[in-house]
Order: C-alpha cells, then structure tokens, then sequence
C-alpha cells in the first residue's frame, strides 16, 4: 500500500524513467546507453510474430556486420548479388552454357546456413538491373532465355531458399483506378519492362512456372514497390487471383505463394494506406510479406527536402512505431518483415546521394529512436 504523501515520488520516478527511456536513442552526437550487441535481439522479441530480416552483401561476412545480421535478423535476403546483373551479367545466349556467377552469392548462402539463418532469392524477373542480352530477340527466343534462367538460377539455389521474388516491380506507376479496375495485362510495365515487350503478360507466370518446376518447395512470391497505393494493390489483387485461379495446383498448390510489400516508405505514409493494402492482400489466401522496409525521414525524396535532426529522428520512430503495431495486429497473415538496409551509413539512399537516414541504426552502428520503437511499437 502506498502512502498518499508518497505519490508524488513515485510519480517523479516514473515520470523520471519515461524521459530516460525516450533519450535512449539518439541521432549520433547524444551519448548512447544500450549497444547493437547488448540490446534484446529484434528476432527473439518477434519469435512469435513473423521473421525479421535484413539484407546482405559478401562484403559483410566476416565482420561486426554479419554478427548484427546473425543477432538480430534470422532472415537475410542479398541486397544485389543474385540479381540478373550480378547472376549473368554476359554470356552466350548461342551457348548452352551461360556464364553463371554463383560463387558471391554461393558464399553469402552458405553462411547464412551455417549462422542458422535462412535466405531469400531476389530476385529472378525484373526490368532493372537485368543484363540486356537476356530480352533482346523475338518472342520465342526471350521466353527460352527467360525459362533457362529462371529454371537454371532457381535450380542451382533449390532447397536451400524460403523464398524467392520470382517477379519484381512488374506493375508501371500512376494507374488510375480506371486502369486498376480493367486488365491486369493493361497495368504492366511496358516501354521499360524487355520481358514484356518480347513475350507479352504472358511472361509473369512463365517466370512462376518454371521456378516452381525447379524448385518446388520454395515459396514464390510476387514483389512489389508502393502497394499501399490503392490501383498498384488492386491490380496487383487482379493478377495474383486470375493466375492463382488459372494454375490453382502448380506442384500441388496455387502457382503464387505470396506477395512481397517492398514498403520503402517515408515520415509521410500513411499508415492506413498499409493496412488497407494488408486486409485486401490476405483475402487472397497468399503468404504477405514486407521484403524491403525503410523509412525516409530527411532529404531530397521528401517535399522540402527537411534536415536530418531530433525531430525528424523522433518522426521516424513514431512511424515505424505505428508500422508495428500494425504489422503486429496481422501477425497472422504476415510471414516476415524484411528491412532494406542495416545502417544509414551503408543505405541505398545514403549511396546513390538521396539520402534520408531510412534505417534503425546510426551509421556508427549507434541505436537510433527508431530501433527503440521497433523494439516497443
Ligand atoms: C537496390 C539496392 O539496395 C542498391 O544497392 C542498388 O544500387 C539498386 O537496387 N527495389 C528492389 C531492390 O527490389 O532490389 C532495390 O535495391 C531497391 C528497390
């Protein structure tokens, strides 16, 4: 029992402890009280939610980065090297034999296996970062290229993936509602997308087809940027059900296992646009997954390209706090929550000059406010 005239004591001390925590973090000049390496690793507080990954790079084993990855993360997916550009960056298409580079991303796979993580292929079909070799010629030649390589790069990884994002970012930007509403077919890229200028639409369960022939546990998913945006989610719905519908027992079941929300998203998303993207997707009775999570809180991608300061560090907390606690209230209908990027310092928007500071960790590997609300949404 408490004393009446001790209230306001306890209430000090609390009140004492809640500041402390929320200084916890910081944005790199303020002291830091709790290390990368002595703060409750973000996969065991979601054991029972989903997986937590995060990406990699062979420049990240054997080193302090890999033991992050390896305390934090059970799930890691390579940040560029099993892209078509890294996997056949030239060849003989008049050969039998491409010229295959497996050996970095052989060496990022196995040690992933080893540290008792698991991994995820990404990506096979795509119109970026893809060599041009693979989509020059007539219909007939690029679907043969587009089948050997999906058959022979999925082939060479079977049994050791969860998941591969077979197709990424098929859907073009700006639909309407109107294009959202009619064909599926009339949404894809097109102008930019070498696999459906040669083959037509018909490319995108081509690619799922001939993974699930060369692998067939792995689950396939269909990846894919902005889908909190209602006509990209609805045409994306359209295609997943009408080729689910077509190849309902593809290897035993429906041809697409799930869909990958890439969600680089910034202080401005709303987090309602997520949800309502989340509700639809699981309808589908597909797998969900966030594959790609960042969230911009500064610089040039962001109206008025604000400075990276304590208020934006507390912005972003709060909306990877709101991300969270979203991504927890569908815990059931989400398989894992990838983030794209360990620390700022090593970001994709840090690299190519964009900036934002997307990631839960300082460049110095401080733990930034973010982190915290990760750990507490
Ligand atoms: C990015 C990488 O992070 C960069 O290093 C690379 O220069 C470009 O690609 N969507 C995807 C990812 O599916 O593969 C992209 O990764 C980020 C956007």
């Amino acid at each position: 029992m408490i004393a009446g005239n001790q209230l306001p004591i306890l209430f000090a001390a609390l009140l004492f402890t809640a500041c402390n925590f929320s200084f916890k973090g910081n944005t790199g000049n303020d002291t830091v009280s709790e290390t990368w390496d002595e703060a409750k690793p973000l996969q065991e507080i979601y054991k029972n939610y989903f997986l937590m990954g995060n990406i990699i790079s062979p420049s990240d084993l054997n080193t302090m980065r890999f033991d992050l990855l390896k305390r934090h993360y059970n799930t890691v997916t390579a940040e560029n090297h099993m892209k078509p550009s890294y996997m056949a960056p030239s060849a003989n298409p008049a050969s039998d034999n491409w010229a295959y580079r497996f050996s970095e991303a052989d060496r990022i796979v196995s040690a992933a296996l080893d540290a008792g993580m698991k991994v995820v292929g990404h990506t096979l079909i795509w119109h970026s970062q893809s060599p041009a070799w693979l989509t020059t010629g007539n219909k007939e030649t690029v679907l043969a290229n587009l089948e050997k390589y999906v058959s022979e790069v999925a082939g060479h990884f079977a049994g050791k993936l969860i998941a591969w994002d077979v197709v990424n970012e098929a859907m073009r930007d700006g639909l309407t509602s109107a294009d959202a509403n009619g064909s599926w077919r009339n949404c894809l890229r097109l102008t930019d997308s070498g696999w459906n200028r040669a083959i037509g639409p018909e490319y995108i369960e081509r690619a799922f087809l001939a993974a699930r022939a060369a692998d067939p546990h792995v689950k396939l998913y269909y990846n894919d940027y902005n889908l909190n945006n209602p006509n990209k989610a609805r045409a994306v719905f359209n295609m997943v059900r009408d080729i689910n519908e077509r190849y309902p027992h593809a290897g035993g079941r429906p041809l697409i296992d799930g869909i990958g929300m890439q969600s680089h998203h910034h202080i401005k998303t709303n987090p309602q646009t997520v949800e309502t993207s989340i509700n639809l997707f699981s309808s589908l009775q597909v797998e969900i997954s966030i594959t790609e999570l960042d969230i911009l809180a500064a610089g040039k991608l962001l109206e008025g390209n604000p400075p990276w300061n304590n208020g934006a560090a507390q912005q972003q907390a709060d909306q990877y706090a709101a991300m969270f606690r979203i991504f927890k209230a569908y815990a059931s209908d989400i398989t894992r929550v990838t983030f794209w990027g360990i620390d700022d310092g090593t970001h994709w928007r840090t690299l190519d000059g964009n900036g934002g500071h997307g990631t839960l960790l300082n460049k110095d590997y401080s733990l930034k406010p973010a982190f915290f609300s990760v750990t507490n949404p």
